[in-house]
């Protein structure tokens, strides 16, 4: 038994080299001895690219005691735009207008009050998934957000897990905002080219 262990061991190592080898980056050594390789879009490892489409509801709470948006830069005084204002939000995204809804992700990144005209807003903001298939997965939403118009569209500029190679846009809807709090439900419609 004593003899069989080291064999049984180097066997074990073979094997689970071989199970590793494909979770292994390819070399990256170009035939011109640079550090970029050109590979197929059709590898097996390259999924079909498709456009997927779907509605959210992005909840904006800045009141009460557990606010999701926080803001930690103060506008310019006497700015009627609260120009200079930025929110830091990790704010919830559920499949439903309430709040109590299937919660699907949340929206972690901030905006910022970027415009001396009206109300508009820089997003920049990761969209984080948990629910499904899409569980770890990201879009990144970077745009600019006239809040008062009814639609607003804003790229989607990137993605990882199911949603690499993202490119895409949104349209934001608000759903309803409470004047008092300041609390809004906004609707995201989201159109995604991935892979
Ligand atoms: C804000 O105040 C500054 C300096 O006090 C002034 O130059 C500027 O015009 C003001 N802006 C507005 C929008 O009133
Ligand atoms: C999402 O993934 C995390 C980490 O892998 C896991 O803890 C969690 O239970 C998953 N959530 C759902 C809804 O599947």
């Amino acid at each position: 038994m004593a003899r069989l262990l080291p064999i049984l061991f180097a066997r074990l190592t073979i094997i689970s080299a071989l199970l590793l080898f494909p979770f292994l980056p390819p070399s990256f050594a170009g035939k011109n001895g640079g550090f970029v390789r050109s590979i197929s879009r059709k590898d097996p490892g390259i999924k079909e690219e498709k456009l997927s489409t779907f509605r959210l509801y992005w909840h904006d709470v800045v009141s009460g005691r557990n606010p999701t948006s926080v803001p930690i830069i103060k506008p310019q005084k006497n700015s009627t735009t609260a120009f200079g204002m930025v929110s830091i939000i990790d704010d919830p995204i559920t499949e439903g207008p309430e709040l109590s809804s299937k919660l699907v992700g949340r929206a972690q990144g901030f905006y910022a009050s970027a415009s001396q005209e009206q109300i508009g807003l820089l997003m920049a903001m990761n969209f984080a998934f948990i629910e499904g298939k899409y569980n770890g997965s990201t879009i990144t939403v970077l745009g600019r957000n006239t809040v008062f118009s009814k639609v607003r569209e804003m790229p989607v500029i990137g993605g990882t897990g199911a949603f690499r190679f993202a490119r895409g846009y949104v349209e934001a809807r608000t759903h309803t905002v409470d004047l008092n709090t300041g609390d809004a439900i906004v609707q995201y419609t989201c159109h995604v080219i991935h892979y």
